[in-house]
């Protein structure tokens, strides 16, 4: 029984190391030293190589590095039957909700605005009035985290999901008529949905052109939710006034898009939360624990539904 890490793209050594000093003796590799293929019965993947899954015949589960499943549920390799599961810990969600509380409070109380006058040494005293309406596209580990943060600051919060079930301190939404009268009543709308058939290019012209005029969009959901063309048209309408955005279509953010240079869009790079190596190892660790006792891996999903 061995356990694989195949995630090219991320440093993995740590991961690595992590998992063995958590439990001495476990089999764990990193690909592509993968060894004999068929001793592996669980994965821990983020962006695996092309054909990886038809290679390992003994696997029992695998598991996003990550809270996204997008990148393993559209491989064509997957098996339809294997069950997949994400690492979305408690840390995750709380680092989550530190970036949506900031970059709301950055607009709220227009940081930006300051480090002009701060240049122009200009004492421009000012505080809004009342704190921002925050609407969250998406009621998971993610936003129910993010609306509890938010509320301490007294932040009256909307959210928006399939079933339109939330927590009561929440005025919920559902339905693509509900997204929009969501969108039209908020401050900051904030996309934190899973990528699936449904939600793909969910943030598009007619939603944008709901919001209130100067409002905010922020998007730490994934970067195939938004429509980007419609985006740069819709600032240039005043709705929304600014968009912080973390994840884009195509990640790193090529140097040639104009997003880079667009005064009223602030950039992140993918990183609202980033999956911590000591929370994801324990947790990969218990996941992998549970698939050999018979048992679903962490965070089952359930393909059909695409989260
Ligand atoms: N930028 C970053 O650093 C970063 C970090 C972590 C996560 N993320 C992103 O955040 C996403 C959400 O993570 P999570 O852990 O909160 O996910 P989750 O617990 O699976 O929750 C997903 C939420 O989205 C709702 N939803 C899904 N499809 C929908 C649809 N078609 N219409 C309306 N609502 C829909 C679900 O509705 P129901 O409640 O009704 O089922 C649920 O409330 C991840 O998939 C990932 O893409 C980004």
């Amino acid at each position: 029984m061995a356990l694989l890490i195949a995630a090219p793209t991320r440093d993995t050594d740590e991961l690595a190391e992590t998992l063995n000093r958590l439990e001495p003796g476990a089999d764990i590799r990193v690909w592509p030293d993968a060894g004999e293929l068929s001793e592996i019965d669980f994965a821990i993947c983020w962006k695996q190589p092309e054909g990886l899954f038809s290679r390992l015949p003994g696997l029992k589960a695998v598991t996003s590095l990550g809270a996204g499943v997008d990148g393993i549920l559209k491989d064509p390799d997957l098996p339809r039957d294997l069950p997949v599961g994400r690492l979305a810990g408690p840390r995750l969600a709380s680092n989550m909700a530190a970036y949506v509380t900031a970059m709301t409070t950055l607009h709220w109380r227009d940081f930006p605005g300051f480090m002009k006058d701060q240049a122009a040494r200009r004492w421009n005293q000012w505080a809004p009035e009342h704190p921002p309406v925050v609407g969250l596209m998406g009621m998971g580990e993610m936003a129910r985290m993010t609306a509890s943060a938010l509320e301490a600051l007294d932040t009256p919060v909307h959210g928006w999901n399939r079933s339109g079930k939330g927590p009561d301190t929440v005025t919920m939404h559902s339905g693509d008529r509900g997204l929009v009268e969501m969108a039209a009543t908020v401050d900051v709308l904030v996309c934190l949905l899973p990528l699936t058939d449904q939600t793909r290019g969910i943030i598009h012209a007619g939603l944008l052109a709901a919001m209130k005029p100067g409002a905010c969009l922020i998007n730490t959901g994934r970067g195939e939710h938004l429509v980007e063309a419609d985006l740069l048209s819709a600032l240039d309408a005043g709705r929304p006034g600014r968009a912080i955005l973390d994840v884009f279509s195509t990640e790193p953010l090529p140097e040639s898009h104009p997003f880079w240079q667009h005064p009223r869009i602030l950039i992140t790079p993918h990183c609202a939360s980033i999956t911590l190596t000591e929370e994801a190892a324990r947790l990969a660790l218990e996941s992998w624990r549970r698939v050999q006792a018979g048992k679903p891996p962490l965070g089952q999903v359930e393909p059909d539904r695409g989260y």
